[in-house]
């Protein structure tokens, strides 16, 4: 197939992005598909007449990995040279509409949140995981939260705060402060106490203007990839230091991820239904990971559902794969058949 793989644009997740896509179009040349890799924020600045030709060219393999930091957007802003005020870079739609699908290996806000995938609807571009819907209500935890309660599914209690209004949510301590659509932790704390709290909160407002107040669950943080409805096995992970921040989410070694998860078979089954579950109840299609942490009486907490999980040599649904047998460049593969029955 002639495949485009889109990475980086412009969110606080652009590096982890840009690492995911160079590995997914390594994977996909070497399961023998013309691939190009594309960055969504910057485009593709080259004149090109015919999209087509782009895709026997092999450039881009070459593995950045994960700093210790997020990206600062604005300077990425400064750095492009396009006239306009797109979050999509010149002749990206163009380009995708020339292949056979595009690979998402885009996360945060641009890219996972839906308004891409509306975008790609509208324009009648193939494109890999949920449509915008799924995408919007998984990237939006406010909204997931609500359809786990009302569906039966635990998740921890949590109050949404928003910016300008009265900014102390009472969740008793340790509580969890976070962006309501963040990823990879970006803007997230455990808060301790009160004085700890203000500047929680105004480090989360920085990314956004919803913040989740969530009471803390102590337990084990389990995790669970479901492709084309059906789950994966477990992982458990467990941070050397500190929690699962960004910092250990992407440095190698920092964390030990355990798969299949040391778990009995009851509470695999259990989690593996449960994260079949909420896959349907946030309309997700494709593929997904669902984030639970359960506590001291293995009661399973829903954190939330990633749309466009990681891909990166640290990521977890790869994990998941090689459990199951199955190498990189077929999980690319797969979840390629998956998203395609989007369209029949
Ligand atoms: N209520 C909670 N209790 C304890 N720890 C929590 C809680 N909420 C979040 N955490 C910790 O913070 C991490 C990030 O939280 P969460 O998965 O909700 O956000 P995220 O930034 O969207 O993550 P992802 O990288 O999976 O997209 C979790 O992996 C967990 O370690
Ligand atoms: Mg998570």
């Amino acid at each position: 197939m002639n495949i485009v793989v889109l990475c980086g644009g412009i969110s606080s997740e652009r590096d982890v992005s840009i690492t995911s896509g160079t590995m997914v179009a390594k994977a996909l040349r070497e399961q023998g598909h013309k691939v190009v890799l594309l960055d969504a924020f910057f485009g593709c600045t080259e004149p090109y007449e015919r999209p087509e030709t782009l895709f026997g060219r092999a450039a881009g393999d070459e593995l950045i990995l994960v700093g210790e930091k997020e990206p600062e957007l604005d300077k990425i802003w400064a750095m492009r040279r396009q006239n306009n005020d797109s979050v999509l870079g010149d002749n990206v739609l163009e380009v995708c509409r020339a292949a056979d699908i595009t690979f998402f290996a885009l996360h945060g806000e641009e890219g996972e949140n839906g308004r891409l995938q509306a975008a790609f609807d509208i324009a009648g571009i193939k494109y890999t995981g949920s449509g915008y819907l799924g995408s919007a209500l998984a990237m939006n935890k406010t909204l997931s939260k609500k359809l786990f309660e009302c569906s039966g599914i635990l998740t921890p209690d949590g109050i949404t705060v928003y910016a300008g209004q009265a900014p102390y949510a009472d969740a008793g301590f340790p509580c969890v402060v976070k962006p309501c659509s963040g990823g990879s932790s970006i803007g997230t704390s455990i808060v301790n106490s009160r004085s700890e709290y203000d500047a929680a909160l105004a480090l989360a407002f920085k990314y956004e203007r919803a913040v989740i107040v969530e009471r803390y669950i102590k337990g084990r943080e389990l995790t669970v990839g479901v492709i084309d409805g059906q789950a994966m096995p477990v992982v458990e992970i467990i941070p050397k230091a500190g929690f699962y921040d960004y910092r250990n989410k992407y440095q190698a070694g920092l964390t030990a991820e355990l798969c299949p998860a040391p778990i009995s078979d009851g509470i695999t089954r259990h989690i593996q239904r449960l994260s079949e579950k909420v896959n349907d109840i946030l309309m997700i299609e494709a593929y997904c990971r669902v984030d639970f942490l359960m506590d001291a009486e293995e009661r399973l907490f829903c954190l939330e559902a990633n749309t466009l999980p990681g891909m990166t040599p640290t990521s977890l649904i790869p994990q998941m794969a090689s459990a199951q047998g199955k190498s990189f460049g077929e999980l690319c593969d797969e979840i390629i058949a998956a998203s395609l029955k989007k369209y029949r």
